[in-house]
């Protein structure tokens, strides 16, 4: 990737009414001052962010935020989700309170997925609801996790139990961060940008195809731009998860949670979810509703990218057992989003354990298409 090309290389406004906000995609950290405005956000920014990422990034953001005139403190926690907890919520208000920080100002999120999420809901609480800044680090932040007002942490009972929907005031994509994030975390941003293709863009899932790993970096920039549309367009319609149109985000996630949550922490979530997406591919092509060719495909690009396709060593009764705890589940059966082709899936699809079982036990046996 180039350093310091245009700055702001595009901008896409994500519609959402009195809550619409913009998403400015570029180089763009250390110009950050330009994009906010003198009045806007009031006088005191509380920067969050983690011990990874404000060594490297902090200092510029800061004194971009400092040269605006404003008042600006920090809050660096572990990295990590076991810092989107309950305990750094109480921290997080505490210190905006004890700050005697106002609804104008801004909490600004410096970080990946766990950082936005629970400086978000921080954010949605203090005051009913300060000024909210995301600035993602990690590719699944970019694509993903910072856009769509999804807040949130986790309960010891389970991942991201409580939380709000609070859409930011504007989020801020530096391409830049990519440089210096590790590789496993690429891939799981890569994960969520396949599935990105699969149930919305032919066209991104082509050019996935095309693209060699070495060459990724480079092409990275165009891609993030297409899946934030693409999620942006996906919230549009379902802002708050009411009309069910969201739904169709969870591709490759219900067979991916029951993965992670047997095999973590040796599978991470993306790589729980490449599997998913494959399982789930595989279970498209069996009840009929794609051909073998949409499975290959999907398959072949997962692997393209260096991420797991594989079953052979994976416990599938385990999988099968944690499936049957999922959420989604409704007179044994499970609903599941299936490909129909590439670029668009079928959400709703109802599987009983039978055909679930059955189905998955013949693909870890085969496992040669
Ligand atoms: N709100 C949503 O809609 C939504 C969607 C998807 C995921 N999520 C949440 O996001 C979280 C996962 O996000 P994540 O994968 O970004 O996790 P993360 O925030 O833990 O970041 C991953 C790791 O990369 C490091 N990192 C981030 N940016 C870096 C950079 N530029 N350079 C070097 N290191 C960097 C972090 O310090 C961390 O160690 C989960 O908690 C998940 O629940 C939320
Ligand atoms: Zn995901």
């Amino acid at each position: 990737m180039k350093k310091n090309l245009n700055i702001l290389k595009t901008k896409t406004k994500i519609e959402l009414g009195k809550n619409s906000y913009y998403v400015f995609l570029g180089y763009l950290l250390k110009k950050i001052s330009s994009l906010l405005g003198k009045e806007k956000y009031g006088n005191k920014i509380l920067i969050l962010s983690d011990k990874n990422v404000f060594p490297i990034y902090g200092e510029t953001v800061k004194n971009a935020v400092v040269s605006k005139g404003k008042e600006v403190t920090e809050i660096i926690l572990p990295p990590g989700e076991k810092s989107k907890n309950l305990k750094r919520v109480e921290e997080i208000i505490g210190f905006c309170a004890s700050g005697k920080m106002s609804r104008d100002d801004t909490v600004l999120t410096l970080g990946g997925g766990v950082i936005s999420d629970l400086g978000g809901f921080a954010a949605s609480i203090y005051m009913r609801g300060i000024n909210f800044i995301s600035c993602p680090t990690s590719l699944l932040a970019q694509v993903d996790a910072s856009i769509g007002g999804k807040t949130g942490i986790n309960l010891p009972f389970g991942k991201n139990l409580v939380g709000s929907f609070y859409q930011p005031s504007a989020v801020y994509v530096d391409f830049n961060t990519l440089l210096t994030l590790p590789e496993r975390e690429k891939k799981q941003g890569m994960a969520e940008i396949i599935k990105y293709g699969i149930i919305k863009s032919r066209k991104l899932f082509q050019l996935l195809e095309t693209i060699e790993l070495s060459g990724l970096i480079e092409k990275l920039p165009d891609i993030i731009e297409q899946c934030v549309k693409i999620k942006g367009n996906v919230v549009e319609k379902d802002e708050r998860e009411k009309t069910g149109f969201r739904e169709i985000l969870n591709f490759g996630h219900t067979l991916g949670h029951a993965i992670e949550i047997a095999y973590s922490p040796r599978l991470n979530h993306g790589e729980s979810v490449a599997l998913g997406m494959v399982g789930e591919s595989y279970l498209g092509w069996k009840t009929g509703l794609c051909g073998k060719d949409v499975f290959k495909k999907i398959k072949a690009v997962v692997e393209q990218f260096k991420l797991p396709v594989s079953y052979r060593n994976i416990e599938i009764d385990s999988i099968l057992k944690y499936l049957w705890y999922d959420k989604k589940v409704k007179k044994n059966k499970l609903r599941f989003v299936l490909p129909e082709k590439i670029g668009t899936v079928k959400k709703g699809m109802e599987l009983n354990q039978k055909e679930i079982n059955y189905a998955l036990k013949e693909m870890v046996r085969n496992e040669r298409y």
